[in-house]
């Protein structure tokens, strides 16, 4: 049976494991939901066969995939190609559990800086982002070309010091409820 969306509570239990093939189909539910252009089920199974340069990530609340992220490893930094939440479960913390398993999945594979485009228009998703340091660095024009949107750059630096791990650990500790993550993610 699906995990139906709680307020928050301390009851509160989150699962953040590696993407698998079984769990894409929850994932593209939620994909069609949130994205203009969703990827398609294709393009996911080619990002998850590049182990040595991908991190993808999914929470799951019981047996219910409520959100999903991805990190390409490249030259000492990580960029972030997708994060989404179920529209449902928003505002529950998913998205910051989520950013923090792929961040610090990212400085242990040795990943110094941390960046990802965002729409200039979306502002819940921005300051998500700024709570994990990551800063304005630019504007790609017409990044978004199916919408005619730019692209704000965003980037968070020194991840590999104990300061950024610090700060982790700090919004960690403002969550509700619980996480566990699957070991393999942080290795
Ligand atoms: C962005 C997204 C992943 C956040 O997921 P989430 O699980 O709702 O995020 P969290 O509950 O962890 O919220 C983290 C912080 O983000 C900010 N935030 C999230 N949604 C917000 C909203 N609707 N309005 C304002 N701030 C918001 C807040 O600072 C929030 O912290 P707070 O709840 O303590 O105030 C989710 O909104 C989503 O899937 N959006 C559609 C896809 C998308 O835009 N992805 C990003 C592409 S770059």
């Amino acid at each position: 049976m699906a995990a139906e969306p709680q307020h928050l509570t301390d009851e509160l239990h989150v699962e953040v494991v590696t993407m698998r093939r079984r769990h894409l189909r929850g994932v593209l539910k939620i994909e069609a939901q949130v994205y203009p252009r969703p990827w398609s089920l294709g393009l996911f199974l080619s990002e998850l066969a590049l182990r040595t340069t991908r991190i993808y990530a999914v929470a799951k609340v019981g047996p219910t995939v409520v959100g999903y992220a991805g990190l390409m490893l490249a030259a000492g930094d990580g960029h972030v190609t997708t994060i989404a939440v179920d529209p449902a479960w928003h505002r529950q913390g998913i998205g910051t559990r989520l950013m923090l398993a792929i961040s610090r999945a990212g400085v242990v594979r040795g990943c110094s800086g941390l960046t990802l485009e965002v729409r200039v228009s979306n502002a819940a998703a921005q300051s998500m982002y700024r709570r994990f340091g990551y800063a304005p660095a630019g504007i790609r024009k017409n990044y978004y070309s199916e919408s005619n949107e730019d692209a704000l750059v965003m980037w968070a630096h020194d991840t590999d010091l104990p300061a950024y791990a610090e700060r982790l650990d700090a919004i960690e500790h403002e969550l509700v409820g619980t996480t566990s993550v699957e070991e393999g993610l942080l290795s």
